[in-house]
């Protein structure tokens, strides 16, 4: 999976720079999107989305420029979840974070370029149909939004320093990262042709890969190593978060877990969809220790 991912990370990279050079002027604004992109990141979400693809169409790919977005969009909210006003934090991908290397104002502005070029670049595609493009922009907007992404940073935010319960916390990890995870596999499913009653199942797969990958990503907050995430650990503590761990234990949290890596595992068995690329990255990202 390691080399796959590998693999794949190439045409990412390159059609997100590809992207950025033609949306951009050059310039100090240029310059702070293409430190946090050229940083590096994983690229989870758009290769979720190939994946998913894959593992239900051999047609040629159109899924390009939404996984370009979903990358933008991604990185424009881990530049602004890093800004003073919110967790504060000094490292990002390896590197110094966006505001730290440039300036609040700029990091701000960076973040911003990325949400709209987003949407810029889809209505743009000419690969897409007029109906396609309408699902995507539709379907990015909402996951990213006031009751999606955002209304999850808005919570985590809010609940700070407070006691909180396992729902509210569930609700707070399906918004703030399920959503546009669960947007990358839906909409892989989407371009694949797949029809409303299997995409309501993959939304589902989708949240629960999304509640996976925040509880991993807040145990890699206490147990991980900084080399390797290439940011701080004890970030959530220092800022009084609410999290897995904290609510449940290191045992709870992996327990819980299990729990939706068995969610996952049954839907995609309902799709006889096991052992496909999108069923393999999701145990790797499960697991994954960065
Ligand atoms: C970090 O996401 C923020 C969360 C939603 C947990 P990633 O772990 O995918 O970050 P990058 O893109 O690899 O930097
Ligand atoms: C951030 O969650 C999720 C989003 C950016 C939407 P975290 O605050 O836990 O992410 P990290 O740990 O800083 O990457
Ligand atoms: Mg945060
Ligand atoms: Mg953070
Ligand atoms: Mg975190």
């Amino acid at each position: 999976m390691k080399k796959y991912i590998q693999e794949q990370k190439d045409w990412i990279d390159k059609e997100v720079y590809k992207r950025i050079e033609e949306l951009t002027e050059e310039g100090r604004l240029r310059d702070a999107i293409m430190y946090s992109m050229e940083a590096g990141g994983k690229r989870l979400r758009p290769l979720l989305m190939k994946a998913t693809f894959d593992s239900f169409s051999s047609e040629k790919p159109v899924y390009i420029s939404a996984a370009v977005a979903l990358e933008m969009v991604h990185t424009y909210s881990l530049i602004h979840d890093d800004l003073p006003a919110m967790d504060d934090d000094d490292l990002r991908r390896g590197q110094k974070t966006n505001h730290k290397e440039f300036d609040e104002a700029t990091a701000i502005l960076a973040g911003d370029s990325l949400l709209t070029m987003s949407f810029e670049m889809i209505t743009a595609d000419a690969h897409l149909t007029s109906d396609q493009k309408v699902f995507i922009v539709q379907q990015l907007s909402a996951a990213a939004g006031p009751k999606g992404m955002v209304s999850g940073q808005m919570w985590d935010m809010q609940h700070e320093d407070l006691e909180t319960d396992v729902e509210t916390l569930k609700t707070i990890h399906l918004n703030k990262t399920g959503r546009l995870i669960a947007f990358s596999i839906v909409t892989g499913g989407y371009l694949a042709g797949l029809q409303e009653n299997s995409l309501k199942k993959l939304r589902e797969a989708g949240a629960a890969v999304g509640l996976i990958f925040q509880i991993q990503d807040d145990i890699l907050d206490v147990t991980g190593d900084k080399e390797k995430l290439g940011k701080p650990v004890g970030s959530d503590e220092s800022n009084k978060k609410s999290t897995y761990p904290k609510l449940l234990g290191l045992e709870g949290a992996k327990q819980e877990k299990q729990k939706y890596e068995k969610t996952v595992e049954s839907i995609l068995r309902e799709l006889e969809a096991e052992g496909t690329p999108v069923a393999e990255l999701i145990s790797y990202m499960s697991q994954r220790e960065y």
